[in-house]
């Protein structure tokens, strides 16, 4: 399955995975350009809804599993940063976390129909759509 794109090379879908592939408690990464910089999303499946977060933590710049490889907590139930242990409500990407409290991961657009997961944003293109000219680089990493 590929990403359908528009003429200017934006995702208009950006192919993410098959439902199975995603089960309850799973994530998964995706290489993407996001406001011109190259950067990851994180697209996971909680109590059985599909979400989209940008995956960039907002204490400071790192990737959510920059020192791990998961975005949960041990629970399985939050996601959590594994640089310094923010929190984060899988339903809405809220910081839990008294450090920042309130702020919010940056959700991205995500459907899921009979072929699978898909993002859905206009932010959000495919790295194929690189024509030449050197991306803004994420500071994530
Ligand atoms: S960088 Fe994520 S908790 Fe500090």
């Amino acid at each position: 399955m590929n990403a359908l794109t528009r003429s200017d090379g934006s995702a208009r879908r950006l192919w993410v995975a098959s439902s199975g592939e995603l089960v309850d408690g799973a994530f998964t990464r995706v290489e993407v350009l996001f406001e011109k910089a190259v950067s990851s999303v994180i697209v996971l499946r909680h109590d059985g809804v599909c979400r989209a977060y940008r995956n960039r933590c907002v204490h400071m710049p790192r990737e959510l599993d920059c020192e791990a490889n998961t975005v949960f907590d041990r629970t399985g139930r939050l996601l959590r940063c594994s640089f310094h242990g923010v929190v984060y409500d899988p339903t809405d990407g809220t910081s839990l976390s008294t450090i920042c409290d309130g702020q919010r991961l940056t959700a991205i657009g995500v459907e899921e129909d009979e072929h699978g997961v898909w993002l859905v944003d206009k932010r959000v293109r495919t790295l194929a759509s690189l024509s030449g000219q050197p991306p803004e680089r994420a500071r994530s990493r």
